[in-house]
Formats: C-alpha cells, structure tokens, sequence
C-alpha cells in the first residue's frame, strides 16, 4: 500500500498483511491491463510490502518497488530479497535510467498533490512508456466518511480537514494527466465493493489502518465511542450476515507518454 504521501510514516506491515490483503489480490487485475513483458523495466510506485511487484517480476520484467513506508519497504524486502525496494515520494521521484511503465495499485488516493505525482511519473517514462493506475475514485467510502463526519462532529470535530484521502473523477484525473502531456487511452470508473476480514472487527480494524488520521484528535477512550457510533451508523447497509463491505468505488487509468 501503497501509501506513498500518508503523513506519518508508520505503517503496521502485520496487521496489513493479515487482514488487509484484499489490497493486492483485487491489484492481481490491473495487472492484465499492465501486461508486463520479459526485459521491461517498471516501477512499482507504493509497492506496500511487495506482492505485486513480485507478480511483475515473475513476468520477466526488470522491476523495482517504491514506498513512502519505511516499514513497508524492510517488510517488502524482506519478503523478496531479490527484487530492489527504495522508499520514495510519488510527488518527487526520480529513476536512473527512463523506464517502459509505471505501475500504481491503491496508492494515488493517498496522493493530495496528483500535480506533482503525474509530474514525476511523466519524466520518468520513456517516450511511448505507459502509466497503468488504479486507485480510489470520487464517491469511494463515501459511507463512511459521511458516519465518520457525523461521529467526529459530536467531539466538535471538522472530518474535511482531517480527511488524507483524494477521489477525483475520472474528468479531472485525466484532465491532469493530459495537460502534463499524456494520451489517456483508457479509463473506466465503477464501484467495488469490498468484502472486510475478520467478521464484526472488519470495520474497526479497517478504521485503525486506513482512517487514523481522523482519530488523530481524539483520547482512546474517544477513539472507541467514534468507532461505535460509525459502526452503528453503517450496520443496516454495510454489514451483512456476519461479514462488512466497504464501499469502495475504483478509477482504472491508462496513459501513454507519446
Ligand atoms: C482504497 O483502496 O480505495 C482505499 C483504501 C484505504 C483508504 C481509503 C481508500
């Protein structure tokens, strides 16, 4: 996860990678749309711990994983010592040598600045090398940031200033993505929903990963009572016999550096 501009920098590899791997088996998808050959060279851009990248290396490519995480890169390398994990910044990275793809799965929503990122994305394809991204899109977990709007303000807290999350539409994705000189040549919108693990706790656990930053202000006393009155909240339409599915919604772009 592909969290490459989170604020903080910490990330729980173990609580990711047991109960949040849904991230990369839906990923296992775009990669059709990659379709990476032997000999490419691609970056993985917010490789998490690596399991995606690893699928590319796999297809004979040249790849190399980038994360804002320092604690996703160790945990990616761990996993595959024998592919090359940096930790960098989607809005300000370079690569030696300019590359055939880059790659990005559930990481561009975590990216406020798309300016910067699509930038740095651009000067590091070759001409003719392709951008293939899926990510968030506008009205993703709209649910529950509209519960987490409504729990927070009975702490007279303002969710919009703490929300780290940006969903464009696909117009204005690849309105950015033209102006900086691309060809979108694919780009579809449409809702995913998504299954949590661990039963009653898949909410909570799934606040506790994604959405801190909207505890941020609050004791831990607080963080229980907001998670309460979100779960709450999103049980008649969220949680269905047993198990919660979130309501993400997916934008799935391809772009072209003529
Ligand atoms: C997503 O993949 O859409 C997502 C994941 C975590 C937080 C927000 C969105």
């Amino acid at each position: 996860m592909n969290n490459l501009s989170i604020p903080n920098n910490y990330w729980d590899t173990s609580l990711y990678e047991d109960k949040h791997a849904f991230v990369w088996q839906y990923g296992e998808d775009l990669l059709k749309f990659l379709n990476p050959q032997p000999g490419e060279s691609i970056l993985d851009l917010g490789c998490g711990t690596g399991q995606l990248t690893e699928k590319i290396a796999q297809a004979g490519a040249q790849v190399m994983g980038v994360d804002h995480a320092s604690t996703m890169i160790e945990k990616a390398r761990q996993n595959y010592p024998h592919i090359r994990f940096d930790v960098a910044d989607a809005t300000n990275f370079q690569v030696d040598k300019p590359l055939d793809a880059v790659f990005s799965n559930a990481v561009l929503h975590w990216v406020k600045e798309a300016d910067s990122a699509i930038a740095s994305i651009h000067q590091s394809l070759k001409p003719g090398g392709r951008f293939v991204a899926e990510f968030g899109s506008k009205g993703n977990v709209e649910a529950i940031v509209t519960a987490l709007s409504s729990a927070l303000e009975a702490f007279n807290i303002s969710a919009q200033t703490l929300n780290p999350w940006y969903f464009p539409s696909i117009g204005e994705y690849a309105t950015l993505l033209e102006q900086q000189g691309f060809d979108v040549i694919y780009a579809i919108l449409f809702p995913r929903p998504t299954p949590l693990a661990e039963g009653e706790a898949g909410m909570a656990n799934w606040i506790q990963m994604f959405a801190s930053s909207f505890l941020a202000e609050l004791s831990g006393e607080q963080h229980t009572q907001v998670i309460h009155a979100v779960e709450e909240q999103l049980k008649p339409t969220l949680y269905q016999q047993g198990t919660w599915t979130a309501d993400y919604r997916r934008i799935r772009i391809v772009a072209i550096k003529p």
